[in-house]
């Protein structure tokens, strides 16, 4: 990764966005963090070229090898209630595969923020929240082309699936400009930003199995509702899944 080309691409960031370049840390969700608690402004973007303890939703650890995937965190401070800020997800993950497609790939949305390529991961978003911030921490395969033993088989990278390498900088570019408009989109104008999640979704249409504290069912998939959540349909009736147990895309 080229620190020259990405102090070059965060020159032409949209406001508020700008760009901290760290070398190694353990999560850049908790760079930014700290850097939110002690005051700093909207739109800070934390980038490690390696992050040590990169981590990912429901205590996964995030494999972040040095310097040929993107691992990097923004502060938002919304200005849309709290209760919408779990939105920020979708808006990023929508972000992220819009960026993907600029390159010419078809990438997928594994509700809800997983980016996929074919049936494999090659991004994944968490979002924590502070007392009055969001950290949005985005992790995207670039130009990994080789991955630990227990992801090998579902996870994928842009170099990989187009035989060239690309620049990080410039995905990074296009991530942020395509969430610079979609982060604003989780409030009024929600139904834009759900509508081009919805047309995105690889569950839609199929079988899923879910796990929960409870167990696992087996349900079908009938689309996004209008709050972003899953339809969930089981032989009991639908739910309205709100927050994502482990999904699992059964064979059809
Ligand atoms: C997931 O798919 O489970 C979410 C992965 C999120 C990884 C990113 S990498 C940058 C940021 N820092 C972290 O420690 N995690 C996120």
């Amino acid at each position: 990764m080229s620190r020259e080309a990405l102090i070059a691409v965060a020159a032409d960031f949209p406001d508020p966005f700008r760009l901290l370049i760290r070398e190694s840390v353990e999560s850049t969700n908790d760079e930014v963090r700290k850097l939110a608690l002690g005051g700093a402004a909207d739109g800070l973007i934390i980038l490690a070229e390696s992050q040590t303890a990169g981590r990912g939703r429901r205590g996964a650890a995030w494999f972040s090898p040095s310097g040929d995937s993107l691992a990097f965190s923004i502060l938002v401070r919304p200005e849309e209630p709290i209760a919408l800020w779990p939105r920020l997800a979708l808006a990023a993950g929508l972000a992220v595969a819009e960026a993907v497609e600029g390159l010419g790939l078809q990438p997928g949305i594994k509700w809800p923020n997983d980016v996929w390529l074919g049936k494999r991961k090659v991004a994944g978003i968490l979002v924590e929240a502070g007392p009055d911030f969001a950290v949005v921490g985005i992790g995207l395969n670039v130009n990994t082309t080789e991955f630990p033993p227990e992801v090998s088989e579902i996870a994928t990278s842009l170099q990989l699936e187009m035989s060239r390498p690309h620049s990080c900088a410039d995905v990074l570019a296009a991530i942020i400009r395509k969430f610079a408009t979609r982060r604003h989109q989780i409030g009024s104008d929600f139904e834009i930003l759900i509508s081009a999640v919805r047309l995105r979704c690889v569950l839609t249409g199929h079988r899923v199995s879910l796990r929960t504290a409870a167990g696992s069912k087996i349900g079908f998939i009938e689309g996004i509702g209008p709050s972003g959540e899953l339809l969930f349909r089981t032989p009991e009736g639908l739910e309205r899944l709100i927050q994502a147990d482990e999904l699992r895309l059964l064979p059809d």
